[in-house]
C-alpha cells in the first residue's frame, strides 16, 4: 500500500466523490493483489489481434494520409514505449487542471513495469498515439484512465480504445457495472459511450482563487461544534455520507455512495490512501453537537499540487441542509487552507446538483473544465 508517499501521491479528480479518480482507480488496484489482479483467458490475443487501417482528414484540402492502427494489450507494453505519452497528459492536468500529475505517473509506470495494469495502446504507422486502462472491483470495471495525444486523430483513437476496452471488460463474467470519468483532453469519448449504452452525465471542474476576499463570514452554527478530522470519525463520517447521498445523482454516478460500506471504502481511499491527492487533516472537519460524534456535517480537503487543495468531500446531513451549514463548512476549510498558505481550491460537481454548484459559483469558484462521467448499464 502506498501511504502517504508524496513521490507516489495518488491524483484523482474528486467532489461529490471521487469522480474521474484515474490515480484513485490506480489505489485501488494496489489494494489488490498484484498476482489476483484480473486476467483473463484470450484477452491478449484478443487485445493483440486487431488493427485497422484508415484515413485521416488533414485540413481544409483533399489530402487524405493512410493510417494503420494497431491496439496492443497494455501488458505488452514497456515504460519506454508509451512514455512520450504519460509526458504529454502530465502537462494537460498542470497546465488546464493545476493537478501536480508527476506522482500518478509514477505509479502507473510502476505497475506498467509489473505488467499488471488491464488495457490498451494504440499505434498509429509504429507511434503510440493513446493508452487507457481499467481496473476491477468486485463487481464493477472503472475506466481509470484514457488519452489521446492531439498529434494523432484523438476521436478515432480514443473510440477503438474505448470499444476494445469495454469489449473486454463485458466479457467478464462478473462485472455488471462499469463506471468511467475521463477528462475531455484525452479525446471525445461521450459519443460511443451512449452508443456503447452508457448513461451520461455532465461534471464541472471548479477552481476558487483563494486570494480574493469572499463576501461571506461563518455564520453561527446553532449550537453545533466544528472540528478538525480525527480517525475515530470514520465511520461517523461513512453514515453521514450515505445518508446525504440518498436518492442523489452522484450516487447513480457512484455506487459506493449506495450503503455505509462502500462510503466507508470511499472515505479511505481519499484519507489513507493518496488516490486523491495529500489529505490535509487540519484542512478537514466535522460538524456535530458537542459531546456527540453523531456527524451533521464534514468538509474533506487534500493536496493536488503544491499550494493547491481540492474538497474532496463536502455534505450536510438532510434536514439540516439549506440552513447555511454547507457554505460554514466551505468557509471553515478555505480558510484553513488559507492559514497554511494555499492559493487555489479546487473541486468537481455534477452539473445536475444544482445546490452544489450555486453554492460554490456564490462562493467565487469558477468553472475551468467540463467532462463526463458515464455508467453502464444506463
Ligand atoms: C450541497 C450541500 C453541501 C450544501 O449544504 P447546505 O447546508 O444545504 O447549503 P447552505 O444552506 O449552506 O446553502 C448555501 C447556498 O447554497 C444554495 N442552496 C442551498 N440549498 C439550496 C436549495 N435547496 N436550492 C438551491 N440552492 C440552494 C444557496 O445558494 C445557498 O445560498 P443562500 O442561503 O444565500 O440562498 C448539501 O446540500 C448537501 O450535503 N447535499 C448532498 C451532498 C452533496 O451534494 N454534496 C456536494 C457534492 S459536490
Amino acid at each position: 500500500m502506498l501511504h502517504k508517499n508524496r513521490s507516489t501521491r495518488l491524483l484523482a479528480l474528486g467532489g461529490a466523490f471521487i469522480l474521474m479518480c484515474r490515480i484513485y482507480i490506480v489505489s485501488a488496484a494496489y489494494s489488490i493483489d498484484l498476482l489476483t489482479m484480473p486476467v483473463f483467458p484470450g484477452y491478449s490475443a484478443m487485445m493483440g489481434a486487431y488493427s485497422s487501417a484508415g484515413y485521416l482528414q488533414r485540413g481544409p484540402g483533399t489530402e487524405r494520409l493512410s493510417f494503420f492502427m494497431n491496439i496492443v494489450d497494455l501488458r505488452q507494453t514497456t515504460v519506454r514505449q508509451i512514455e512520450s505519452l504519460l509526458d504529454e497528459e502530465a502537462v494537460h492536468w498542470r497546465e488546464e487542471l493545476h493537478w501536480d500529475y508527476r506522482g500518478a505517473l509514477e505509479l502507473i509506470k510502476r505497475f506498467l513495469e509489473a505488467h499488471a495494469l488491464s488495457g490498451c495502446v494504440a499505434y498509429e504507422n509504429g507511434a503510440a498515439a493513446g493508452y487507457a486502462f481499467y481496473v476491477l472491483e468486485e463487481h464493477k470495471g472503472l475506466i481509470g484512465g484514457l488519452y489521446a495525444s492531439p498529434r494523432f486523430d484523438q476521436g478515432a483513437i480514443a473510440k477503438r480504445m474505448l470499444e476494445e476496452m469495454l469489449f473486454s471488460m463485458r466479457a467478464i463474467p462478473h462485472v455488471t457495472r462499469i463506471e468511467a470519468q475521463l477528462m475531455p483532453f484525452g479525446g471525445p469519448v461521450d459519443k460511443t459511450l451512449t452508443d456503447q449504452g452508457f448513461h451520461l452525465y455532465t461534471r464541472q471542474f471548479m477552481l476558487l482563487d483563494l486570494h480574493k476576499p469572499t463576501e461571506f463570514r461563518i455564520s453561527a452554527t446553532t449550537g453545533l461544534r466544528f472540528s478538525r478530522w480525527h480517525d475515530r470519525y470514520f465511520d461517523p463520517c461513512a453514515k453521514l455520507i450515505y445518508l446525504a447521498y440518498a436518492d442523489h445523482v452522484d450516487g447513480d454516478i457512484n455506487d459506493q455512495y449506495r450503503s455505509k460500506a462502500g462510503a466507508l471504502r470511499f472515505l479511505k481511499n481519499i484519507i489513507l490512501l493518496p488516490g486523491c491527492g495529500q489529505f490535509v487533516p487540519s484542512a478537514s472537519f466535522v460538524m456535530h453537537y458537542p459531546g456527540s460524534d453523531d456527524l451533521v456535517g464534514a468538509v474533506l480537503t487534500s493536496e493536488v499540487s503544491p499550494g493547491v487543495g481540492h474538497t474532496t468531500q463536502v455534505c450536510v446531513l438532510p434536514g439540516h441542509q439549506g440552513h447555511g451549514l454547507g457554505r460554514a463548512l466551505m468557509l471553515t476549510a478555505a480558510d484553513a487552507l488559507r492559514g497554511l498558505k494555499f492559493q487555489e481550491l479546487t473541486l468537481t460537481v455534477t452539473s445536475k446538483n444544482l445546490t452544489a454548484v450555486h453554492l460554490y459559483e456564490q462562493l467565487g469558484f469558477k468553472t475551468l473544465k467540463t467532462f463526463t462521467a458515464g455508467v453502464w448499464p444506463r
